[in-house]
């Protein structure tokens, strides 16, 4: 069984700003650091250094994002189905707090220009029980999980960030949804604030044949397998940058799973993975090794 995760590449410029800049105001930053990332390249490398064996499939600009691809094979990710196309690479400039939590504004770039003869050319090489791993920063979404369900993968869908092209994929082939209380509210048409149970049993209710992992904060999160529901709390630690903690979450869950893990294994896991993805500087740098993983306390 082959993970495919066909998702954004970016690189990641980030500002280290006292606040985030409001409207009208001109603030200056007191550093820039260049990361790589991107919440697929960003899930990617947490897959792999979960242990799972991963193909990323995506695009990079002409010239600018080939350090991107050198990151994911240094991950041990497979680069074969990474695109290259005319323009920028896409990019996210990143303001950061001194709490460590940021804000960010994309560029999609190449992401943007992924087609679907890209997406029939990747979807080749790849067939029933095999893993798809999306988030919302490409092209063609619908029209690559309409392909994969028809092929028979296992479509696993982040819906972020969160827009209204959400409400137009074929939301009904996904069998793992991954998202947080906003997008679950956005996907259910509740208000924001909604008590999680109640968001738990409406995502069961919308997306009845799925499994649902509802991340909830400093709360930590719940996951239904269709059977069983279980809990996992955080694992505390001094926050430096909150940046693809979620996207470590993520990749160290589903990679679990992958390996065979079992739910409360892959979530206690994924927990552990996420806290030292925020306790250090920048999005895929942040992302710990297994080793690292299971030798961290649980807090
Ligand atoms: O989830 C974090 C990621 O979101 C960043 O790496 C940035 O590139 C944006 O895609």
């Amino acid at each position: 069984m082959k993970i495919l995760n066909f998702g954004s590449l970016n690189i990641d410029y980030t500002y280290q700003v006292d606040h985030f800049v409001r409207a009208g105001e001109t603030l200056s930053s007191s550093s820039l650091q260049v990361f790589s990332g991107g919440k697929g390249l960003n899930q990617s490398i947490a897959l792999s250094k979960a242990g799972a064996q991963v193909w990323h499939a995506g695009a990079v600009g002409a010239s600018d994002g080939d350090f991107l691809i050198e990151e994911l094979l240094k991950a041990g990710v497979s680069t074969e189905h990474i695109a290259h196309k005319d323009g920028q690479t896409g990019h996210a400039i990143i303001q950061k707090d001194p709490q460590g939590q940021n804000c960010i504004l994309l560029y999609g770039g190449a992401n943007q220009q992924i087609s679907r003869e890209d997406a029939d050319r990747v979807l080749a090489g790849f067939g029933a029980g095999d893993f798809l791993i999306l988030q919302n920063e490409i092209s063609e979404i619908g029209y690559i999980m309409e392909q994969a369900h028809r092929r028979g993968m296992k479509i696993v869908l982040n819906p972020s960030p969160m827009d209204e092209k959400i409400g137009t994929y074929p939301l009904e082939t996904v069998d793992y949804f991954l998202l947080n209380e906003v997008e679950a509210s956005d996907l259910c048409g509740l208000e924001a604030g909604t008590e999680p149970e109640r968001l738990m049993e409406a995502l069961r209710a919308h997306f009845p044949k799925a499994s649902i992992l509802l991340t909830l904060g400093g709360d930590g999160s719940v996951y239904w397998d269709g059977e069983t529901l279980y809990r996992q709390g955080i694992v505390k630690v001094p926050v430096v940058d909150t940046t693809a903690a979620g996207d470590t979450f993520t990749g160290y869950f589903i990679g679990g799973l992958q390996r065979g893990e079992d739910a409360r294994t892959a979530l206690s896991h994924a927990a552990r993975a996420a806290a030292i993805a925020v306790s250090r500087p920048g999005a895929a740098p942040s992302i710990p090794e297994r080793a690292e993983v299971e030798a961290q306390e649980l807090g």
